[in-house]
């Protein structure tokens, strides 16, 4: 980690409190002046740095770039690489397991050129978003695999409960929905061995509207899709991008550790913005609609379809779920 960066972690750790360059330099091992010129720089970044005579310095707002130093030093048994811009996360991801799929790694970029959602999709990825994939080496059973999806919404909505203290709904099975708009998708992939005959890594490619301008959006996108923050000047001066990827990448290991005693399944049908209500399950070309009953231990959808009283149990194949309030489906 360079001193610019290891003096913005120390910022951001210490909260809201104000450190002196002294204390910053001795905590850090670096000269006065090594520190003096870290804050210069990082506030020609763009980074809100505030100084006041006797007390030190204070970090204003946590949240106004994504660092790769600050999340690599947070999770450190993953190999994290950081991209301004790439055509998508989770195609580098498939490139690393193409070298090498047994080594964990996080993938990060402030802004995709060919974001890759569901079913063959754009997934429209503008500044302001944080898109993220992480290649997940396996050993579990393939239902276990099939699990990894339904666990990494989980792993977001608690994320953004924790580090935006905003509460998120699911949309079976990986769409996250704040105020009925999607704020957030992910597209997970497998990675064949061939030879064993199995998945051996799979890659969970996540991206979250974050502080995503509107006007990014396709005309046609933007009553359907949201942010977590408007602009900016909405964002809490303690919130940080950093920590929310991190967050979700340690929610996601914890739950994918123990993802045998399938716990999570509870707070994923909580969370679910589709029990209980009416939706149109789009198969093939063909609109239905359908009665969601529940969610069973599979992460499966059991529906009752019209004019049908059996229960009916969908995966999530090829299948488009439709919120009744829904303007268009194909997101
Ligand atoms: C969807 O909503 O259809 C899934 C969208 C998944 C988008 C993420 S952003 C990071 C990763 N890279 C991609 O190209 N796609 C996923």
């Amino acid at each position: 980690m360079s001193t610019k960066e290891k003096v913005l972690k120390y910022l951001e750790d210490t909260d809201s409190k104000y450190v002196s360059g002294q204390v910053l330099a001795k905590n850090l091992g670096f000269s006065r002046t090594a520190v003096w010129k870290s804050i210069t720089d990082l506030r020609k970044e763009g980074a809100q740095i505030e100084a006041v005579t006797n007390r030190g310095y204070h970090l204003v707002r946590k949240s106004y770039k994504l660092s790769k130093e600050i999340i690599a030093s947070s999770l450190p048994d993953l190999d994290v690489y950081f991209f301004d811009e790439i055509d998508s996360t989770n195609n580098y991801c498939k490139f690393l397991a193409s070298k090498d799929k047994s080594r964990n790694a996080l993938v990060v970029s402030n802004k995709q050129l060919k974001g890759r959602g569901r079913l063959g999709r754009v997934f429209e990825s503008p500044s302001g978003g944080v898109y993220f994939s992480l290649l997940l080496n396996t050993k579990k059973s393939s239902v276990d695999n099939l699990l990894v999806t339904s666990a990494a919404s989980i792993a977001v909505s608690r994320a953004i409960q924790k580090v935006c203290n905003i509460e998120t709904q699911i949309k079976w099975v990986n769409d996250i929905y704040l105020n009925s708009k999607k704020v957030c998708g992910i597209l997970t992939e497998g990675i064949i061995d061939m030879e064993a005959g199995r998945i051996a890594a799979m890659v969970v490619g996540i991206g979250i509207n974050f502080v995503t301008p509107k006007k990014s959006f396709a005309p046609e996108l933007v009553p359907i899709l949201t942010s977590l923050y408007e602009n900016e000047s909405k964002i809490p001066l303690d919130v940080s991008m950093n920590e929310l990827v991190v967050t979700v990448i340690v929610e996601l290991l914890k739950i994918w550790n123990n993802i045998e005693d399938r716990s999570f399944l509870d707070e994923y049908r909580k969370r679910s913005n589709v029990i209980h209500t009416y939706v149109n399950i789009i198969r093939e070309g063909k609109s239905e609609s359908a009665y969601v009953e529940g969610i069973n231990a599979s992460a499966h959808l059991l529906v009752k379809l019209d004019n049908c009283d059996e229960i009916v149990e969908l995966g999530t194949g090829e299948i488009t779920l439709r919120l009744n309030n829904d303007k268009i489906a194909s997101i």
